[in-house]
Order: structure tokens, then sequence, then C-alpha cells
């Protein structure tokens, strides 16, 4: 499809405005192909970076490896509250999370050390953005979910980040089981000043 062109540029619009945040209870339990999962981080790997240090790092779970990532995600529970009995509900909603998602993917930034930390930071959410659009694009629901759980260092030291990634949370993804969600945006008539005279 030739750049500019109308179809390029009407699926281009169609793909970024359409991109929509699933909770994870919309999420059927069917699997997502090996090949669409490599599609999106494929994707992701396209994402632009200042001096091209690609700064992004990902760990993909799917089938019984997210066992870890539930019992990481427990673990990490009991430490944030220390109130809570071992076997608490609340710990064990955060076991259970894991498996509400066919697949988990483990969102890393490593700095470079050769850019400032924050354009590796805006390059890596835009591989993260780039990500979601793919998912998408291919009618699969996902979320970059960011909660003090799934960013602790006990889990960043689970999937293998820590000390020199900084985990930023992860990008879950499997099938839609409810209507595309549509989105809702303030005009950016509100967040623009045109300085043109
Ligand atoms: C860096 C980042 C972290 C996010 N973390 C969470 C999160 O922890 N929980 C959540 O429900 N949504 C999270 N989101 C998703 C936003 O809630 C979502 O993008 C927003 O509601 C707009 O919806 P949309 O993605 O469908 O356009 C995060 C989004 C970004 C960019």
């Amino acid at each position: 499809m030739d750049h500019a062109s109308s179809t390029y540029i009407a699926h281009i619009q169609r793909a970024i405005a359409s991109r929509r945040s699933f909770a994870l209870g919309d999420l059927s339990d069917q699997p997502v192909e090996r090949t669409q999962i490599s599609q999106i981080l494929e994707a992701a790997n396209w994402a632009p970076s200042h001096g091209k240090t690609e700064p992004w790092r990902f760990v993909v779970y799917t089938g019984a490896a997210r066992q870890q990532l539930g019992t990481a995600f427990g673990h990490a529970f009991r430490l944030i509250n220390p109130q809570h009995a071992p076997g608490s509900e609340g710990e064990q909603a955060q076991i259970n999370r894991a498996w509400q998602a066919p697949v988990w993917i483990a969102l890393g930034m490593q700095p470079s050390g050769k850019m400032p930390e924050w354009e590796d930071l805006v390059a890596f959410g835009c591989a993260v953005h780039t990500m979601h659009l793919m998912a998408s694009a291919l009618g699969l629901a996902g979320k970059w979910t960011s909660g003090a759980v799934v960013m602790h260092p006990h889990v960043a030291e689970v999937v293998g980040f820590a000390p020199a990634t900084k985990l930023y949370g992860f990008f879950y993804v499997g099938h839609p089981a409810v209507a595309w969600p549509t989105g809702v945006r303030q005009p950016i008539e509100t967040k623009v000043r045109w300085a043109d005279e």
C-alpha cells in the first residue's frame, strides 16, 4: 500500500484510534498463537530510540510458566501487605491473576548509559505502545498493567530483570470475551495552542 494513499491513512487512523485496553476479566481462556505473539514483539522492536539504544527488553510467559508469575505476584503482595496473613484473599487474587490472561509479557527497560535515561524510557514507552497497536490490529485484547504488585522488585528478580533492567509492569494479552470497547478522549483542541500568526 502506498504511503499517503487514502486507504493507507484510513488504516493507520483506524489502528491508532481503535487500540483499546481490556480489563483482565474481559479476556477469554483461548490461547494466543505463537506467531501472533511474535508479530506483537516484532512490532515493538520497530519503536524509535535516540541513538538507536533500543532499550526495550521482554520476557514472555505463557502456559504453565504463568505459575512462576502467580507465585511471584502472591509473594510481592505479602511483602507489600505484611499485615495480611499468608493465604489471604488478597494474596490468592494476585496468584489467580496470572491465569486470567494466556500471555503475560514482562516489560523491561535497560538504560543504555549512552543517552539520558528519560529518552530511553520514552523510547521504551513507544515500544509498548507499538506492541499494543499490533495486538489490537490482530483483534487481541491487551493492557499495560503497572500496579505496585506487578512492578515489585521481587517480581523483577523472578523475571530476571534485576538489577540493570527496570521492570515497568506487564502487557497481558488474550482474545476478547466482550465486545470491542469504544475509546474516549478529550478533544485535541483542548491540548493544543496554534502559533501561526
Ligand atoms: C504506562 C501505563 C501504565 C498503565 N497501567 C495501568 C494499570 O496499572 N491499570 C490499568 O487499569 N490500566 C493501566 N493502563 C492503561 C490505561 O488505563 C489506559 O490506557 C487508559 O484507560 C486509556 O484506555 P485505552 O488504552 O483503551 O485507550 C496503563 C497505561 C499506560 C500507558
